[in-house]
C-alpha cells in the first residue's frame, strides 16, 4: 500500500533528522525556515544539528537567531555559550586551579548544592558561606564547614578570623548573589583577609544577553549584572590583576595582586553603587569582549600557570 506521504516540510525535516539523516533534514528546514524565520523549534534543531556535525558557526549562528526569539530559553544559552566561550566549563576549570594553587585555606561564597564546594581536597581548610546551601552541611569533611547565612552577615562579624586561624587564605571562589552591589562588597570583605599570593575567582562575569544580565531574575540562566565588576575594577583598581577566562556558562573572573590594605573600593563605595547601578547591557553589547577583557584559550593557558 501506498504510504500517505502528507509531510509538510517542518515534519519531514525533523524526521530525517531524527533518523540520522541530518544533512538533508537541515536542508529541509532551512527551506523551511526562510518563510517561517520566527519558528523558534526549527531554530535550535538547526542550531542542535549543525552542533552534532561540528559546524560551529552556523551552530552558533541558529542558536543566536533562536535566542532573537527568546532570549531565556535555558538549552539554547548553554549551546550558544559553550560556543562563544571556548575553554573549559567553570567547574573544570575550577578543579584544575584548585591542583595548581593547592590551598591550603579556602573560601566559598554561595556554595548551594556543592557542585564547586565539593572540589576541595578534603585535607583543605574550606569555609563556605551560603544562607540556604542545598547540600547537608552535617556531613562535610571534617576541615570543610558551611556557615549559613549571607556573605554580609558573615563578614559583619569576626566569624572569618576565628574560621581561618587568624591566617589569610590562599584561594576563594565567589559565586552568591548575583548582584553588582553584593559581588563588591563580597570582594571588598575578602580582600582584607588576602596575602599578595591569593587569588579570588568570580563567576558570572561575562554574560550571554541583555536578559540574562539584567538585575531581575526571570529564568533559571541568569548570570545578574556581576559583569560590571569587570568595568568597575578596570577603573577603580588598575592595580589588580584581572582576567576574565573563556569559560562557560558565564566566565570566571581571575582576580590577583589583591592588597589587604587596599581601602579604594570601601572609600569610593557609594560613587560606584551610583556610577554602575543603572548601568545596562547596551554599555557592553558593542565589543562585549574587549571591554570585559576576556581572554582568548591560548592567553587562558598562561593564567592556569598561577
Ligand atoms: C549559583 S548558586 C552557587 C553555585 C555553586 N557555587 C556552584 O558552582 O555549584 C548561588 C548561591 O548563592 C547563595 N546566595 C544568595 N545570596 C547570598 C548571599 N547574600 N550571601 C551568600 N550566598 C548567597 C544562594 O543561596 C545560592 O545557593
Amino acid at each position: 500500500m501506498k504510504e500517505k506521504k502528507i509531510y509538510d516540510q517542518k515534519s519531514a525535516g525533523i524526521q530525517l533528522i531524527k533518523l540520522g539523516e541530518l544533512d538533508k533534514g537541515i536542508q529541509q528546514l532551512k527551506v523551511y525556515s526562510e518563510d517561517h524565520p520566527d519558528d523558534l523549534d526549527v531554530l535550535t534543531i538547526l542550531g542542535e544539528s549543525y552542533l552534532k556535525l561540528q559546524q560551529s558557526s552556523l551552530a552558533q549562528d541558529y542558536f543566536s537567531q533562536a535566542l532573537e526569539i527568546n532570549p531565556t530559553h535555558t538549552s539554547n544559552l548553554i549551546n550558544f555559550s559553550a560556543l562563544e566561550l571556548k575553554g573549559p566549563n567553570y567547574l573544570t576549570a575550577l578543579k584544575s586551579f584548585h591542583k595548581r594553587i593547592k590551598p591550603k585555606r579556602y573560601i566559598e561564597i554561595g556554595v548551594c548544592k556543592g557542585a564547586s564546594f565539593e572540589l576541595v581536597d578534603p585535607r583543605v581548610h574550606a569555609i563556605g558561606i551560603d544562607p540556604d546551601p542545598q547540600l547537608d552541611v552535617k556531613d562535610l569533611p571534617e576541615k570543610h564547614v558551611v556557615r549559613v547565612e549571607t556573605s554580609d552577615s558573615y563578614f559583619s562579624s569576626d566569624k572569618i578570623i576565628k574560621d581561618l586561624e587568624g591566617d589569610p587564605f590562599d584561594m576563594a571562589f565567589l559565586d552568591g548573589m548575583h548582584l553588582f552591589e553584593f559581588a563588591l562588597r563580597d570582594l571588598m570583605n575578602l580582600e582584607k583577609y588576602s596575602k599578595p599570593t591569593s587569588v579570588v575567582f568570580i563567576h558570572d562575569l561575562y554574560p550571554m544577553n541583555a536578559e540574562t544580565a539584567k538585575r531581575d531574575r526571570i529564568a533559571d540562566f541568569w548570570s545578574g549584572d556581576v559583569w560590571k565588576l569587570v568595568l568597575c575594577l578596570q577603573k577603580y583598581r588598575p592595580d589588580l590583576d584581572l582576567s576574565i577566562l573563556p569559560c562557560p556558562p558565564t566566565g570566571l573572573g581571575a582576580v590577583t595582586k589583591l592588597d589587604s590594605n587596599s581601602t579604594v573600593l570601601i572609600d569610593n563605595y557609594s560613587e560606584i553603587i551610583k556610577e554602575y547601578i543603572d548601568m545596562t547591557y547596551e554599555e557592553i553589547k558593542q565589543n562585549k569582549s574587549e571591554k570585559l577583557k576576556l581572554l582568548s584559550i591560548d592567553e587562558m593557558e598562561s593564567v592556569m600557570v598561577l
